[in-house]
Parts: structure tokens; C-alpha cells; sequence
């Protein structure tokens, strides 16, 4: 396992704020895998959605995956919501470091993102109802692609990032035994 710090979980959820302040706390690189596609894609998520389709997207993101495999480490990596539903993706993210999972309940989603036109997949109507079907299909998903869940309702992301880098030095602490 290389030593790398991945931050997944639902929209909303905070894995680019809470990585920011990981990355600032413990001198790591920071990076997000949407910015990451973006960049490559010269585009927005939206745009590459609309344009290209959602598989499309989450080919982009296993092969995103696959190279950050190849790359430097000591990096804190956000990920897209969606990425560690595939199973091979998930079985990468384990293999990149420790794979944390930003637990996040319906009502903390809805008030981050109210306003919000960047994701498609919570675009137009009956925002709150898509969030509890896409929650309750993913939860079980995000628990089996991430080594530790951590719970952020109610913490502030420095709390938050205290209670993995805790979780991160007993990991390194086990791997140099
Ligand atoms: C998605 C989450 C988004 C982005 C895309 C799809 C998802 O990232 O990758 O809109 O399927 O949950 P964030 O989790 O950073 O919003």
C-alpha cells in the first residue's frame, strides 16, 4: 500500500476542504480527481456529462486512478462521489493508501448544496429525494471501498482532520512493524 491519504464520499461531504487542511496540516500535495479530469479534458464535469455521457466519465476516473498508481506519493487525493462505486476502482483506491470514507448525512448535503449547478447528477427537480436514493445506494459502497469511515456531521474539519491523521500515523506506525 503506498502511502497516500483518500478522501471519498458523497457530494457535499467536504473530502476537498477536509483534504485541503490535511495536506496543509502534514506538508503532503493536495489533489482532486474532478479538478484532475477537468484539466486533462479542458472542460467541466457538467459539459463532459452532458457531451459524453456518465460511463465515459467514470472511465476517465479509472484511468485517473491507475495513474496516480504510477505518481509521487504523500499526496492527500479528494475524490468524485462517484468514483470507488466500481469495484476495480475501489480495489485501487486501497492499493493508492489509506482510503477514508467522509460520512455525510441527507440534510448536511442538501443545506452545502443548495444553489449548487455543478453536479449533474443532482441537476433539476426533486433534489432531496435523488440524495436519499443515491445515500442509501451508495453508503454500502463507500464502507467497503475505504479502510476507516469517519463521521462529519457536527465536526469542524479541523476535528475532522485530527481524527485521520491520528488513523494515518497508526497506520505507518503498523506498516514499519
Ligand atoms: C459525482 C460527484 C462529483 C463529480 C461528478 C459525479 C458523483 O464530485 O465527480 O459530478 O457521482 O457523486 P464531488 O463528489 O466532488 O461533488
Amino acid at each position: 500500500m503506498k502511502n497516500n491519504i483518500i478522501l471519498i464520499g458523497f457530494m457535499g461531504s467536504g473530502k476537498s476542504t477536509v483534504g485541503l487542511e490535511l495536506a496543509r496540516q502534514l506538508d503532503f500535495s493536495f489533489c482532486d480527481t474532478d479538478a484532475l479530469i477537468e484539466e486533462k479534458e479542458q472542460t467541466s464535469i457538467s459539459n463532459i456529462f452532458a457531451a459524453k455521457g456518465e460511463e465515459y466519465f467514470r472511465e476517465l476516473e479509472t484511468a485517473l486512478l491507475q495513474e496516480l498508481l504510477e505518481g509521487r506519493e504523500q499526496r492527500v487525493i479528494a475524490t468524485g462521489g462517484g468514483l470507488p462505486l466500481r469495484e476495480k476502482n475501489a480495489a485501487l483506491l486501497k492499493e493508492l493508501g489509506l482510503a477514508i470514507y467522509l460520512k455525510v448525512t441527507k440534510d448536511t448535503v442538501l443545506k452545502r448544496l443548495e444553489g449548487d449547478t455543478t453536479r449533474p447528477l443532482l441537476a433539476g427537480e426533486q433534489v432531496e429525494e435523488k440524495i436519499e436514493k443515491l445515500l442509501a445506494y451508495r453508503e454500502p459502497l463507500y464502507e467497503i471501498a475505504a479502510h476507516i469511515p469517519v463521521r462529519t456531521d457536527e465536526k469542524s474539519v479541523e476535528e475532522i482532520a485530527e481524527e485521520i491523521i491520528h488513523n494515518y500515523a497508526i497506520m505507518e506506525k503498523h506498516k514499519n512493524k
